[in-house]
């Protein structure tokens, strides 16, 4: 059996994958209270603004619980850069950009991106928590759990006010004439 590495973490290759995978989505958590914050005045509906507003405050905890997580790692916290949560809010802000401010097409293409967002966190923290796992860092799974079991949350509930109204009344949008 493995027993639980202390403070001080980051010895082996796994170690430092996990730290710098950390750092990676540490900078993501951060930039996404900003990015879901353009997304939520940008949406159409009170249903898809709420929504985003609620989950804001939850990746305002995902954040503080990372601190948490490189705090038990024994590290500090600190973030890197990631591309790809980089690339996928400038998409969203792109489909802000093309869509008309006000229309159910808005509010579509606003789900879109942020469940594209959500599926890259489901895709990491569920990665981390085997990781941790793996590691014997029970304290640190649990925590990532956490989170992963809000963003599966989040992309649920972006698929129920996409399928409720939002998309059949998009549906409904005539095209503007091509320029
Ligand atoms: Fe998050
Ligand atoms: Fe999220």
């Amino acid at each position: 059996m493995k027993t639980q590495t202390a403070a001080g973490a980051g010895n082996t290759q796994l170690e430092k994958f996990f730290h710098d995978s950390l750092k990676d989505i540490y900078w993501a958590e951060k930039h996404l209270v900003k990015a879901l914050g353009k997304m939520q005045k940008a949406a159409t509906t009170d249903e898809l603004k709420s929504a985003i507003e609620e989950h804001i405050g939850q990746t305002e905890e995902h954040v503080e619980r990372l601190e948490q997580v490189f705090e038990i790692f024994g590290k500090k916290p600190q973030a890197k850069k990631c591309e790809a949560m980089e690339g996928l809010t400038k998409e969203g802000e792109s489909i802000v950009e093309e869509t008309e401010d006000g229309s159910m097409t808005r509010d579509a293409g606003i789900i879109l991106a942020a469940q594209k967002v959500e599926h890259y966190e489901i895709a990491t923290y569920g990665t981390l928590r085997q990781l941790a796992i793996t590691m014997g860092q029970d304290q640190i799974a649990e925590i990532l759990s956490q989170t992963l079991e809000e963003e599966k949350q989040t992309d649920e509930g972006l698929t129920r006010i996409a399928e409720n109204n939002i998309n059949w009344e998009a549906e409904q949008e005539p095209a503007e004439e091509e320029k």
